[in-house]
């Protein structure tokens, strides 16, 4: 399918997919960069690899309603059947999601349900929580409550907040193209 990856930040996520579609493992076109912060690192790295990014200043727009039936527009226009959200940090409005039903994922740093939202690992940490995780699941209106499609946890045992984060990392990198293969597949 021809999918979009709408990115806030630095964009790792992103590069994994990209990667994994450049060597084979995932089988997709990625024919846009979406992102709401035009400075953000992914921009370069979409630059890179030959996709188009396109940025958006959301405070440019009236509503949420105004800027997502612009993107809309935008995404219908390169054929886009999927979106992927990797480090979007905005939650998705009634307009895409009634345009893209079942068709838009994000990639989570908990164990979800557990820890959604914001600074997830922190949270987690915090809690004293046994487990981190990943967790790949569909988009509703909420934040970060879709139902489930891919997720993996291990024991955080006394670990610190930078070897959690590499674990975390390391373990979106290669669930999330696995995941929409997977998905793409079925
Ligand atoms: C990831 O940890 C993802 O789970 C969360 O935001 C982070 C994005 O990282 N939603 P990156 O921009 O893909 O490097």
């Amino acid at each position: 399918p021809r999918i979009a990856v709408f990115a806030s930040g630095n964009g790792s996520n992103f590069q994994a997919i990209a990667d994994a579609i450049q060597n084979g493992e995932l089988h997709a076109e990625l024919v846009l960069v979406v992102t709401d912060k035009p400075q953000a690192y992914v921009v370069e790295r979409a630059q890179k690899m030959g996709i188009e990014p396109f940025a958006f200043n959301p405070a440019e727009y009236g509503s949420k309603a105004m800027y997502e039936e612009m993107l809309k527009g935008k995404l219908l226009n390169h054929g886009v059947e999927w979106i992927v959200l990797a480090g979007f940090m905005r939650l998705i409005g009634p307009m895409l999601l009634s345009a893209f039903e079942n068709r838009i994922v994000n990639i989570h740093p908990s164990a979800l349900p557990a820890f959604p939202g914001k600074d997830a690992i922190g949270q987690t940490l915090a809690a004293g929580a046994e487990l981190a995780g990943v967790t790949v699941h569909f988009v509703d209106a909420g934040m970060d409550t879709g139902s489930i499609i891919a997720q993996e946890t291990f024991p955080v045992a006394g670990r610190g907040r930078a070897e959690v984060e590499d674990q975390i990392h390391a373990i979106e990198h290669r669930l999330y193209p696995a995941t929409l293969q997977q998905l793409f597949s079925r």
